[in-house]
């Protein structure tokens, strides 16, 4: 009797073994790349009739809910189409993403908005990128130039929303994303000013938005007349000392880029100072999907950010290239945990539910109650591309 329940439990956890056992992290990849261009050729065509409307999330019924050009989203969709392009070289997708690219464009005179890098570096900047078309090039250095107006040099950054009652000149974190289209602007045109701006923006920003822990602050306002702090407050987050978990990850991509670019260690140690308190929070679960703020008082029961876990995970995999080995495996670690976590049914959308999205399970700006556990055109972007960092880092080795 004893012998037949050894070998029962042997036979289940051999059985629990192979179950559990890992898809090779390259067929999963590939995997989840063939499914996104699928799923992303019917996001396409379900819009292809509306041209002045991109894709934003759904609705409580499971419906599209679309944009105009001038929501701070409306470049990534174009861009996700642009990456799926560059890993199938698919015809079709070379013209969904040209003609969902061709309708942000007159975003490039907007003045209004810091969120110029996210419209356009990521639909057009990856458009030119791809296929060097010149007239790209135009768009974007028009767009540079409409971005730098907002930058001051009393305050020595860019302004991310115009003044209100509440603020005078608002920079929330999420600014840093805007530098790596400048930077590139720089380089394109030959002109230095772009860079100056992202290298005080990012100094500025080091100043002032971080906590002695490495979090950031959300919103961090600024006096006018005299350049110093005014109010430091959050938007999106749980409350003003809290640490939104997207705006952790916005932080570390951008001091990522700054290094990338600028190569001064200062911009390196950020990063890694970023990546170290996301990575060793205690609050990070083990699949490594935050919640939507480290500091939500629901934790373990709130809502976890896909969009979060995927700009992290895409961060962290150009990081572990700028650090020691050891360091750089810790990294990786976690950017495979999470794109495993994401590639599952959990996050990961059959073909044709979820809007035509690729990504469920991402949160919006939850204290104004808006877009929770949705999917979100910013997720399936940086998750794609995580992807496709993933696969070329494996290619290399
Ligand atoms: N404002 C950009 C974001 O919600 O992350």
């Amino acid at each position: 009797m004893k012998a037949q329940s050894i070998f029962i439990a042997s036979i289940i956890a051999l059985l629990t073994t192979s179950c559990t056992k890992k898809e090779p992290i390259d067929d999963l990849i590939n995997d989840r790349l063939e499914r996104s261009v699928q799923q992303y050729e019917l996001m396409a065509e379900s819009l292809r009739n509306q041209p002045d409307r991109l894709p934003r999330t759904i609705d409580k019924e499971g419906k599209l809910v679309s944009s105009g050009s001038d929501w701070w989203c409306s470049g990534f969709m174009p861009g996700t189409l642009w990456y799926l392009y560059e890993y199938g070289k698919d015809e079709k997708m070379l013209d969904a993403a040209r003609d969902y690219t061709a309708r942000v464009e007159k975003e490039k005179y907007n003045k209004g908005t810091h969120d110029l890098g996210f419209m356009l570096y990521c639909s057009f900047g990856n458009g030119y990128r791809l296929t060097g078309d010149t007239a790209y090039r135009s768009a974007l250095l028009t767009g540079a130039e409409s971005l730098a107006t907002r930058f001051n040099p009393i305050t020595g950054c860019i302004k991310s929303w115009n003044s209100n009652e509440k603020w005078q000149f608002p920079v929330i974190i999420d600014n840093m994303m805007n530098l790596e289209f400048l930077l590139w602007a720089s380089e394109a045109s030959g002109n230095p000013t772009f860079k100056d701006i992202c290298i005080s923006h990012a100094n500025k920003t080091i100043e002032n938005h971080f906590r002695s822990d490495y979090s950031s602050y959300h919103v961090i306002s600024y006096d006018t007349i005299t350049g110093s702090v005014e109010k430091k407050n959050t938007h999106q987050g749980y409350n003003d000392e809290s640490a939104w978990a997207r705006g952790q990850a916005w932080g570390l991509y951008g001091y990522t880029v700054m290094y990338r670019e600028t190569k001064d260690p200062a911009y390196l140690e950020q990063a890694k100072h970023i990546a170290g308190f996301i990575i060793n929070h205690p609050r990070l679960p083990a699949d490594k999907i935050p919640y939507w703020d480290f500091d939500a008082p629901e934790i373990p029961d709130a809502k976890r950010d896909a969009s979060a876990g995927a700009i992290i995970a895409s961060a962290l995999i150009e990081l572990s290239g700028y650090v020691d080995k050891e360091l750089g495996k810790q990294y990786l670690n976690v950017a495979e945990t999470q794109i495993r976590t994401l590639s599952s049914p959990e996050y990961f959308a059959e073909k044709g539910t979820n809007g035509n999205f690729i990504l469920k399970h991402s949160v919006g700006h939850l204290p104004g109650n808006s877009e929770v556990d949705v999917p979100l055109t910013y997720a399936d972007y940086y998750y794609i591309e995580a992807l496709l960092r993933y696969k070329n880092l494996n290619l290399a080795n």
